[in-house]
């Protein structure tokens, strides 16, 4: 639920059961303009670091999933989504500010593709426990730019949303971590 006080949103305010919130036409807006130089440089060093990570998040969930008929597997590809949601959601507001990604994004993407595969090569529980762990310094990072960077509001909220959707992440592993 929206609530008065923008800066009081937290983790709560928002449902992570959707993983891929509706997007109008008119939310794609032109950016940045007017904004003090050094605001923007904060700004899009976030923004560039959150679209190689999210880039970087997909990768590790994509190449976790495998072919067995699972709740694990049935979240995975849930969590991939998401995280494919969260990495639209930065290349879009990167675009709309005129910037472009980073050029080291492959390198991230290598990490993600190796911390997948090598977890699924580990079994159930060490794919849980790098879910875990990659979510929970995620889910720092996003608090501190949250706390350092001077966000639009429209951006502040995607962000905050995505945070959210991080730290369910981190309560699905660790739920499926008992049972398993
Ligand atoms: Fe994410
Ligand atoms: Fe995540």
């Amino acid at each position: 639920m929206e609530t008065s006080h923008q800066e009081t949103r937290n983790k709560q305010d928002f449902d992570v059961s959707i993983i891929r919130p509706q997007m109008h036409n008119e939310d794609v807006q032109l950016r940045g303009r007017g904004l003090p130089p050094s605001r923007l440089r904060s700004i899009k060093k976030a923004l560039l670091s959150l679209h190689t990570l999210e880039g970087m998040a997909v990768n590790i969930y994509k190449f976790q999933v495998t072919r067995r008929e699972s709740e694990l597997n049935r979240q995975l590809i849930a969590a991939m989504c998401n995280e494919m949601t969260h990495l639209q959601d930065f290349q879009v507001k990167l675009f709309e500010y005129g910037w472009r990604p980073s050029k080291l994004r492959w390198m991230y993407l290598t990490a993600g593709f190796v911390l997948g595969f090598s977890s699924r090569l580990m079994g159930t529980k060490k794919v849980l426990r790098t879910g875990i762990w990659v979510e929970t310094k995620a889910v720092d990072y996003y608090e501190e730019l949250l706390q350092t960077v001077d966000w639009d509001e429209d951006t502040r909220r995607v962000v905050q949303k995505n945070r959210a959707d991080e730290h369910g992440h981190i309560n699905t592993w660790r739920k499926l971590l008992e049972s398993s």
